[in-house]
Parts: C-alpha cells; sequence; structure tokens
C-alpha cells in the first residue's frame, strides 16, 4: 500500500483477475495464503525480469523493477487463461525465472490511410502488453492524413486532416475506384494524453513518428508553400504512389515549420525517441527546385541524396538540443547517417547491419517478417491486403540479429518491431485480423532467447 506504482500493478491484475470470474480476495480466503509482489534489484539482475513462484504457500512475484513485476503479472493470467476448468481455477505449483531477450519489443499502427478510435488504440496497447512488448510507435502523419493538432499550424488539423474521398479497392486495379466519402479527423490533445498515461500504465511507451521530408503531401493541402513548387494538392484519396510532393529542403520556412511541429510534440510525448520517418523521398521536384540546388551548392553536397541527409542532420540537431534521440527509417543512411540517428531497419536488414556496424543503434522491422499488412494466408481467402504473404511460421523464424553484425555490435540491436500499414485496413476488425496471431510470434522472438 505504500508503494504506489506496485498498488497500480497490483490493481491491474486485480482487474484483470475478475474476468476469470474470480477475485483474488477469494483465492486468498480459501486455497492460497498470499500473493506477494516485490522488488528486489539483488536477486533479479537484467532490467524488466522477474522470477514467479508458486507452490502451497502462495504466490511469490519478485521482479528487477515495476516493468518486471508487470510481465510477470501477464505470466500469472497467461497462466490463469489454462487454469480454468469446470468453473475452478487451479494453477499448477511452478517457478519461473524470466527475462526479456531485447528491450524494444515494439507495434507499429499507422493512424494516416485508415484511423482507428480511441478505444481501440487502447485495445491495441492492452494487447501489446499483454504479449509483454513495450513500445508503440505511433504513425501520426501520412499523405493520407495529418492526425495532430499543432497549436501554431492549426489548418493542420482543419485541413490536411481530412480526404475528399478513399480509393477502393486495390491501388493496382486500374481504373481506380473511389467511396465518393468525405474522410477524416485528428486525435485531440486531450485523447493523446489520455493514451500517453494509458500506455504509461501498462509499461508502454509511445513512439510518435512525424514523417519527413516525404509522406508529407498531406500538409501541401493546408501550406503549399513548404513544398518546392508552392502549389495546392489535395490530400491523397490513395489513388497516387509515390506522392512527388515533399519537403522543399532549399526553403528556411520548412524548418521554422517543423521545428515548430517538434516543439510540441516533445512537449506532449515523453518518449526519449522521437522518430521523423526519412522512408521513401522522391527526389524528383528537388532536381527540378532552384531552391534546393542552390542549396546543394551553398553546401557543398553532391547530389540530392546528400541534400536528404543534410536536411535529417539539421533536424537531428534540433531533437539534440532538446535532449532527445533521433529515429528514423533506414533510408536515413542513404547520403550519410545522422551522428546520433537510430536505424530503423524496413528494407531487409541490410540498412540495419550497415548502421550497427557503424556503432549506430537499431530496430530491425524488415519487411520478409514484420509487415503485418501483408497476406499472412492464401490471398484468395483473405480480405484485400497490400500484397506479399507473411505466414505465422515466417514470423517465427524471425532473427533480429542477422549473422552479420559483428559479435561486439550485437548489442546495439535494440529489438524489432511489427508494423501495420493501414492503406487495406479500413476498421478494426480487419487490424486485429492482420496483427494476431502474427504479433504473439513476434513477441516470442523479441522476448525468449533464440535457442528457445
Ligand atoms: C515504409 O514501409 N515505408 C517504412
Ligand atoms: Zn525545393
Amino acid at each position: 500500500d505504500n508503494d504506489k506504482a506496485l498498488k497500480k500493478i497490483y490493481d491491474y491484475f486485480e482487474t484483470n483477475f475478475s474476468r476469470f470470474g474470480f477475485k483474488p480476495s477469494t483465492i486468498n480466503e480459501k486455497n492460497c495464503t498470499n500473493v506477494y509482489f516485490t522488488i528486489n534489484e539483488d536477486i533479479i539482475k537484467k532490467d524488466e525480469s522477474y522470477t514467479l513462484k508458486i507452490d502451497d504457500d502462495g504466490m511469490m512475484l519478485i521482479g528487477k523493477d515495476y516493468q518486471g513485476i508487470f510481465y510477470g503479472v501477464q505470466t500469472i493470467l497467461q497462466l490463469l487463461e489454462t487454469s480454468k476448468i469446470n468453473n475452478e481455477l487451479k494453477i499448477p505449483s511452478l517457478r519461473i525465472e524470466d527475462e526479456p531477450r531485447f528491450q524494444w519489443r515494439g507495434m507499429m499502427l499507422d493512424v494516416g490511410r485508415h484511423m482507428m478510435p480511441l478505444d481501440f488504440i487502447k485495445r491495441c496497447i492492452d494487447i501489446t502488453a499483454s504479449h509483454k512488448m513495450n513500445i508503440f510507435h505511433w504513425h501520426l502523419t501520412e499523405d493520407q492524413g495529418w492526425r495532430i493538432p499543432i497549436k501554431n499550424f492549426p489548418r493542420l488539423k482543419s485541413i490536411s486532416a481530412f480526404r475528399k474521398e478513399t480509393l477502393i479497392g486495390h491501388y493496382n486495379d486500374k481504373p481506380h475506384k473511389f467511396d465518393n466519402s468525405k474522410y477524416g479527423g485528428y486525435y485531440t490533445i486531450e485523447q493523446i494524453n489520455e493514451i500517453i498515461e494509458y500506455a504509461k500504465d501498462r509499461h508502454i511507451t509511445i513512439i510518435p513518428e512525424i514523417e519527413m521530408p516525404g509522406h508529407t503531401s498531406e500538409v501541401f493541402s493546408a501550406y503549399p508553400e513548404l513544398s518546392c513548387n508552392g502549389k495546392y494538392i489535395p490530400v491523397n484519396p490513395g489513388s497516387y504512389w509515390p506522392n512527388l510532393d515533399i519537403f522543399c529542403a532549399g526553403n528556411d520556412s520548412v524548418f521554422t515549420f517543423l521545428e515548430n511541429v517538434l516543439s510540441e510534440i516533445i512537449e506532449l510525448f515523453p518518449s526519449n525517441y522521437i522518430h521523423i520517418g526519412g522512408d521513401e523521398a522522391e527526389k524528383t521536384n528537388w532536381k527540378k527546385c532552384s531552391k534546393c540546388q542552390r542549396r546543394i551548392k551553398e553546401e557543398g553536397l553532391k547530389n540530392e541524396a546528400e541534400l536528404q541527409s543534410w536536411f535529417i542532420k539539421r533536424i537531428e540537431k534540433f531533437i539534440l538540443s532538446k535532449k532527445r534521440d533521433l529515429v528514423g527509417w533506414d533510408e536515413i543512411i542513404d547520403g550519410g547517417l545522422a551522428k546520433s540517428a537510430t536505424v530503423m531497419s524496413w528494407r531487409g536488414t541490410k540498412g540495419g547491419v550497415e548502421a550497427a556496424k557503424m556503432g549506430h543503434e537499431v530496430i530491425m522491422c524488415p519487411l520478409t517478417h514484420c509487415y503485418f499488412d501483408y497476406y499472412q494466408s492464401d490471398p484468395e481467402k483473405a480480405p484485400k491486403a497490400f500484397g506479399g504473404l507473411i505466414t505465422l511460421k515466417k514470423v517465427y523464424s524471425f532473427e533480429p540479429i542477422p549473422k552479420e553484425i559483428p559479435s561486439d555490435k550485437e548489442h546495439l540491436v535494440l529489438g524489432g518491431q511489427g508494423n501495420l500499414w493501414t492503406e487495406y485496413v479500413q476498421n478494426n476488425k480487419i487490424a486485429q485480423y492482420r496483427v494476431l496471431p502474427r504479433m504473439t510470434a513476434l513477441s516470442e522472438v523479441l522476448w525468449s532467447g533464440s535457442s528457445r
């Protein structure tokens, strides 16, 4: 009772216990004499780890830290799932010593293409926590919609958050058809704070992502002056790929804009890591833009790849000045990697290997194993997906540390994550169908040692 954080986990335990039709106190009175939760750093050495003992005297859960206790509770709840027989709960005597293999065990959700309601975001966080995963990467901005209010730029929520209509069917099916129905919205600051708190209580860190310099065309529906050609374009209904309109790297107002946005993001989200996207920025317009070309000359850069690198490094400087760390998709390596950047390797594991060799932190989420927007079974019989095929078995075969990484650099692989892009995820049901059970396989890969 005098440890508020521990009491909070106990309350979580009690609440979740009740879904089995029992209360812990009932057990206390009848079968089980004690339920102890205790933190002991001398006995348990590794972060987030725990030991659980169950015998005739009761349950004893010892954690290295609060996270350890929380994950021990998840194990108890999993035991209960299989212990209710004929209205009786019989938990076997046991001793479990458990620790995570990786510190970054994540899930990413894209709310740009389709925006999931707040209750479902909470559900995602619950499911993530029950899998002993600790990162929720919230992909908040996309060509198809901007989902977070920014005080200094109110047109992002009133204009960039809405599209006139949405593509029906697959992008590859031509001619394109549309639903003729306005779509969009954004999470309010109150809602975002609610999610951050909700996640915190479940030992999950929310990593916000604000895309740049590409996947940003929705911004130019509200602030066209920030693109190379300065032209208004409507928010993408899902029918343009790739979007050629990206932030102009030669225009200093772009950096004023982004620093404003990132300041508000950093004020709102407590995470150490701030994700700045960096993927799939088409350089077509940069090649034609006099401002971008002038920047290349003035900064002594070789080409547009180096201009992107210069762009990211300028943003890195700003993020570091706010005492946070930058994460970006693996394209941020092209043209020279910012000194402190953490790399999220998605185009396979090659980028991650390269970054680790250079001494950078890496998160592995290759599209060969971690893209949960891909089909998981026979496409003929499944709801329309982006493409590909990643079966449950394939996810189980995922090894986040490829052998190309020298052993003295292995520690730089912080872990991995599953990514759910939502072009073809129109609602909660489909989201849940795509994520499970592949996320269960991923959680085992990230938690259990490779020998198991
Ligand atoms: C990505 O899938 N474009 C990161
Ligand atoms: Zn430009």
